[in-house]
């Protein structure tokens, strides 16, 4: 009987996240029963193991109903985003920092300390990156959303020190290929290179083809997740937190990479309309070291090859 908990399960990385439980276990072991926890469900999942429950990680009766059988591992994905944050203090608060925390007490006193992966972001590090960010840079989080997670990171490693979870919290970069239009985010570029090149559509992009970013596909993030579950949890630093590998990566060699792949006349497709502010937020990235993180197992996608077989097959 192996029971996982997965919060914010119907986002983009949760959706990933579940068909791999399904369909391959957690650590060679099938998954018996899987409770999805969102705000809301599309529609009913087919599988019988999995179970719904709609409602907000911010009410106690949530949690506690999610964990009324005995659970092995928790995966924490859901999230408001920065810029929602930002525009309201309130509800940030409420489930970037107050529900992880939550999430982490009600697990008080269970026999046996489930696993409890949290899902923490790049954004920790803020806005004056050093010229090469590593494992011993020091977050400055310019952000209320960065803020949070970097407290919920916290937040992990106390509760796997007293004994609640046995915990470890993987800073995210940004993952592709997010379907749709990406609601307005402004990184949302970054994704819609791959889903307009593949059909042969136009784009503009927010930045110039030199801007680099860092870069991780949806399936590979997925694997790092799924790593940090089952990892012997006696190899996890004191901060139990990690950042995940990236491949670090400018727009060009996207847009060749893309080119290659699906005709070289996808290249003309492209327009690049440099704005200054979202050039320096998402274009801007030094080289980011994670020799610690690789020692753990995890990694990034190899080449821009595999990044976008594997952005765009989730
Ligand atoms: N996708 C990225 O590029 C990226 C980068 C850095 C960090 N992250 C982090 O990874 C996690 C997963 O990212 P994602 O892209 O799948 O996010 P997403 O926004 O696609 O999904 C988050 C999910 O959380 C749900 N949610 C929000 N508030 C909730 C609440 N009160 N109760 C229950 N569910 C709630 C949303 O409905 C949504 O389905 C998030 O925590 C995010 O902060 C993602």
């Amino acid at each position: 009987m192996t029971h996982v908990v997965i919060t914010g399960a119907q986002g983009f990385v949760g959706r990933v996240l579940v068909k791999r439980l399904l369909s391959d276990g957690l650590g060679g072991r099938a998954v018996s029963k899987l409770t999805l926890l969102d705000i809301a469900f599309d529609a009913p999942h087919a599988d019988r193991r999995v179970v719904q429950l709609a409602g907000s990680i911010a009410h106690a009766d949530v949690r506690v109903l999610a964990y009324s059988t005995p659970v092995d591992a928790v995966f924490h994905l859901a999230s408001i985003p920065g810029g929602a944050a930002e525009k309201n203090y309130a509800l940030g608060r409420s489930i970037n920092l107050d529900a992880t925390l939550g999430l982490l007490e009600d697990l008080r006193g269970h026999t046996r300390p489930p696993r409890f992966v949290f899902a923490s972001t790049v954004a920790v590090y803020g806005e004056q990156l050093p010229a090469t960010v590593d494992e011993a840079t020091l977050p400055a989080p310019a952000l209320s959303y960065g803020a949070h997670k970097l407290m919920g990171e916290a937040l992990v490693a106390d509760a796997s020190r007293l004994g609640w979870v046995q915990g470890c919290s993987l800073r995210l970069p940004g993952v592709v290929a997010r379907p749709g239009d990406g609601a307005g985010m402004m990184s949302a570029f970054m994704s819609q290179l791959f889903w307009r090149l593949s059909a042969g559509e136009p784009i503009t992009v927010p930045v110039s083809p030199e801007g680099v970013a860092w870069w991780i596909s949806v399936e590979q993030c997925v694997d790092n997740l799924l790593h940090a579950a089952t990892v012997d949890p006696e190899r996890f630093n004191a901060r139990r937190s990690y950042q995940m590998p990236v491949l670090r990566l400018s727009i060009a060699e996207v847009v060749d990479a893309l080119a290659a792949r699906f005709g070289d006349d996808r290249k003309a497709l492209v327009t690049y309309a440099p704005d200054p502010f979202i050039e320096r937020l998402f274009a801007t990235y030094p080289p980011l070291l994670t020799p610690e993180a690789e020692r753990l197992g995890l990694r990034h996608d190899g080449n821009v090859d595999q990044l976008i077989t594997r952005a765009m097959s989730g």
